[in-house]
């Protein structure tokens, strides 16, 4: 999978060679979801669905101390959205064209997700979370803890979204990113 593009900043770093970004998927995210239409568009209206997170044998050991966490943060691609990448997209929540960067739309660029799930357990090359928004067969590429002093600012502003506030949790995808 190549993820990434041109940067055009000229002091890009000399280890950047060619401009792109390879990653492999450590692993496949498993859930009750078939295709990205008619499913929650966030893991809080998620929480009552249950998942699985396989990672590779050869990842497995990288799995060690993840239990003792309540929640972690997966980093996945976006394998079933169009490919397009529009820079101005209608996001689930909204009925205006908003800035790409200014949304969780699945069309994006680099086709990036991030989920905060909850931890149930972990065995193996296994974890069982609950609160997961993502399609069946999705490709895993990274897995970290979450820890509330790092990842939770004091004072945040939720721009567009303060309007949809109370519509994120019984709001379903439809087919607008396919
Ligand atoms: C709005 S995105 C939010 C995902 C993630 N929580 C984020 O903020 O990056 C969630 C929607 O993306 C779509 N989706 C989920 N998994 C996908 C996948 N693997 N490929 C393409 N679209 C996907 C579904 O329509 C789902 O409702």
């Amino acid at each position: 999978m190549l993820l990434g593009g041109y940067i055009l900043l000229e002091d890009k770093p000399s280890n950047v060679l060619d401009n792109t970004f390879s990653y492999d998927p450590i692993g496949l995210i498993r859930t009750p979801f078939d295709s990205p239409d008619g499913m929650p568009i966030q893991p809080t209206g998620a929480d009552s669905v249950t998942g699985t997170v396989k990672v590779e044998e050869s990842y497995a050991d990288g799995l060690t101390d993840l239990a003792g966490f309540s929640h972690c943060i997966l980093l996945y691609h976006f394998h079933a959205s169009g490919d397009d990448a529009p820079l101005q997209v209608e996001p689930f929540l909204d009925d205006t064209q908003r800035g790409v960067f200014s949304t969780r739309a699945p069309q994006r660029p680099n086709r990036i997700g991030l989920s905060v799930v909850a931890i149930e357990s972990v065995t193996g090359q296994e974890l069982t979370v609950t609160g997961i928004d993502v399609v069946d067969k999705t490709p895993l590429l990274d897995i970290k803890p979450f820890v509330p002093e790092f990842d939770i600012p004091s004072d945040v502003h939720t721009g567009w979204l303060d309007a949809s506030e109370s519509k994120i949790d019984s709001e379903r995808a439809d087919e607008r990113f396919l």
